[in-house]
């Protein structure tokens, strides 16, 4: 059976993941939704689908199996909702939103009908993230200190604190999540961001460009986590590093380092974590057999409220139990 996708967005990201799809067999993107009628209909043109400017336009004109909703944090609400209430599955790019309130309610209606929904949290995928929580499983961890540094995106609702919720819930969101999802819940933030240069080098800059949170975990683990956008292209530093008596396991999207006493080691990261979280998705959609999703709308609504809960932690001095 083919499966009758449809995407929201029509930017970078979606581009990604309709090319993915061109490149399965037994799915078939239909329809493309953009901001406009001519955006979706430039997307769905790359593709031999129908293009469309509103997602209940798009709805009643096909029968989808699932979307991809690929759009700016600001923009969610009135697309899950459209899709919740008519029982269709999907996959959303992290984060949920640039604030917990419309997740909150949107889980609440998700929750009620059972529906089948995967967040775009593509490291859990990655075959070294797997071999980590292995090792990890085996490992009593004294405390974690992980970071994305690196420079400030392009697209202008990225450095507006209120559409993309800044930097720290959209895009070190990836590193929260994977502190979750190695060492389990985190029960109490501490954050300190600043504005520091790019407000003075670029007009319309509202979101923190430094920042750093300490983080508390349920099973007595302790974090740290920071962040920064000031850096040129081309320059950078991303990654999570677990410490305790027996050494130190060292993840950055390319490679795995365990460093012992005495030696070290260092596995290449391999495969595509875009292509295997969609293939879990679709096969999801397709047999009902949700076991090879890694994060739901449940799980990627817990690291949104941790993201937040930092920033609300920077703006108020103190620290946020959670
Ligand atoms: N997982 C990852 O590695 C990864 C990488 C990049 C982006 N993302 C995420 O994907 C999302 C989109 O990012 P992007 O880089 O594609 O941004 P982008 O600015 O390139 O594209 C966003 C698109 O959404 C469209 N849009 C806005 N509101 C809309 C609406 N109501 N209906 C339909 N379309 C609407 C815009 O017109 C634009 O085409 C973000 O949440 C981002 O964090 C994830």
């Amino acid at each position: 059976m083919t499966l009758n996708i449809g995407i929201v967005g029509t930017g970078w990201f979606s581009k990604v993941h309709a090319d993915l799809l061109a490149g399965m067999e037994d799915v078939k993107l239909v329809a493309a939704c953009g901001s406009s009628q001519e955006k979706g209909e430039e997307l769905a043109g790359k593709y031999g689908a129908a293009g469309y400017g509103d997602i209940h336009d798009m709805l009643e004109n096909h029968e989808l199996d699932a979307v991809y909703i690929c759009v700016p944090p600001q923009a969610h609400g009135t697309i899950e909702r459209a899709l919740i209430r008519r029982d269709i599955p999907f996959f959303i790019e992290k984060p949920l939103a640039s604030s917990t309130e419309i997740p909150a309610s949107l889980l609440q209606e998700i929750k009620e009908r059972n529906l089948l929904t995967s967040v775009g949290y593509h490291f859990r995928y990655q075959e070294n993230i797997q071999r980590l929580k292995a090792e990890l499983e085996e490992d009593k961890v004294g405390m974690i200190v992980g970071q994305w540094m690196g420079g400030m995106p392009g697209v202008a609702w990225w450095r507006n604190q209120e559409m993309s919720g800044g930097q720290f819930t959209e895009q070190t969101t990836h590193i929260v999540d994977l502190l979750r999802y190695l060492a389990g819940e985190v029960t109490e933030v501490y954050g300190a961001f600043a504005n520091r240069i790019m407000h003075e080098k670029h007009e319309n800059v509202t979101v923190a460009d430094v920042g750093t949170v300490s983080l508390k975990l349920a099973s007595g683990i302790v974090a740290s986590i920071s962040n920064t956008c000031v850096l040129p292209d081309g320059v950078g530093k991303v990654g999570l590093s677990f410490y305790n008596e027996k050494g130190l396991l060292d993840w950055n999207p390319e490679r795995l380092l365990t460093v012992r006493s005495g030696n070290s080691e260092e596995t290449p990261n391999s495969g595509n974590p875009y292509a295997a979280e969609s293939e879990a998705f679709l096969h999801a959609v397709r047999t009902g057999d949700r076991t090879r999703i890694l994060s739901d709308y449940e799980d990627g609504y817990k690291t949104l409220k941790v993201t937040c809960a930092a920033f609300e932690s920077a703006q108020s001095g103190t620290p946020v139990k959670l």
